[in-house]
């Protein structure tokens, strides 16, 4: 995958390089894109040197080690290092992904880390993802019945269950909507795969009944039809979901409706 734009109106500048740390001998370098909105000025590329020895294997372990032993103010999200929030995605070696589970041996030579391409910067590899829940909002993400509720649970069957696989793991990273050129040029009106992802595993859902008012909430020449299969999507999801699948699917049962 060619390496993504950065963020809009960012010219980045070389930035500073920072020592070695004492008796550190088996280094790795990390290119790492530094942004504070307080201090005004352009972004730049700062250089750390991560001292192998005493850093674990991920792209995250990296980072905090850089924040712990190097450079505090450097600011990035996390939580459950473990690939199930979603929130350390970023920009790593050119492809969008989630730094906590990709490792530092997957890639070649310097790493370079970015925030998500083409959303505004709040501040280093933190990008503003504001417009980006309010998509996942505005497909209802959550199940809608119309006959009224039984005593205990709604049942499905094994065979309906297994019709959302593949779709229920989404942990909404953004990863995959941040490196699609649909969204990059109409995010403002484009749902994105993400959040059509989301869409179809409600209407993919033997328990839901709105079915009908969630594609009528689609159908729309940019919400989802800006989606041109260019697959950016799932070839980045750290998850390996298939989100351009499932808008096929979406499109599919748009057609069908009408026939
Ligand atoms: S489909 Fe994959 S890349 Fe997209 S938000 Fe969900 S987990 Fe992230
Ligand atoms: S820290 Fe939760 S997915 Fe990476």
């Amino acid at each position: 995958m060619v390496e993504l734009a950065l963020p809009r109106g960012s010219q980045p500048k070389k930035g500073k390089t920072w020592d070695k740390t004492d008796g550190a001998k088996n280094t790795r370098a990390f290119k790492v894109y530094r942004y504070d909105p307080e201090q005004g000025g352009n972004p730049s590329w700062d250089t750390y040197h991560v001292d192998l020895d005493d850093c674990g294997p991920m792209v995250l372990d990296a980072l905090l080690w850089i924040k712990n032993n190097v450079d505090s103010t450097l600011a990035f999200r996390r939580s459950c290092r473990e690939g199930v929030c979603g929130s350390c995605a970023m920009n790593i070696g050119g492809r969008n992904t989630i730094a906590c589970t990709k490792g530092m041996d997957e890639i070649k030579g310097d790493i370079t880390v970015a925030p998500l391409p083409h959303q505004p910067v709040v501040r280093d590899l933190i990008p503003d993802l504001t417009d980006f829940y309010a998509q996942h909002a505005f497909v209802q993400p959550y199940l809608q019945t119309k006959t009224a509720a039984p005593e205990k649970e709604w049942k499905q069957s094994e065979e309906d269950r297994a019709e959302v696989d593949g779709l229920y793991e989404c942990i909404m990273c953004a990863s995959c909507s941040t490196a699609c050129p649909s969204y990059w040029w109409n995010g403002d009106k484009y749902l994105g795969p993400a959040a059509l992802l989301q869409a179809y595993r409600w209407i993919a859902d033997s328990r839901d009944e709105m079915t009908g008012e969630r594609l009528d909430d689609l159908e729309d020449p940019f919400k989802l039809y800006r989606c041109h299969t260019i697959m950016n999507c799932t070839q980045v999801c750290p998850k390996g979901l298939n989100p351009a699948e499932a808008i096929g699917k979406i499109k599919h049962l748009m057609v069908e409706r009408e026939t």
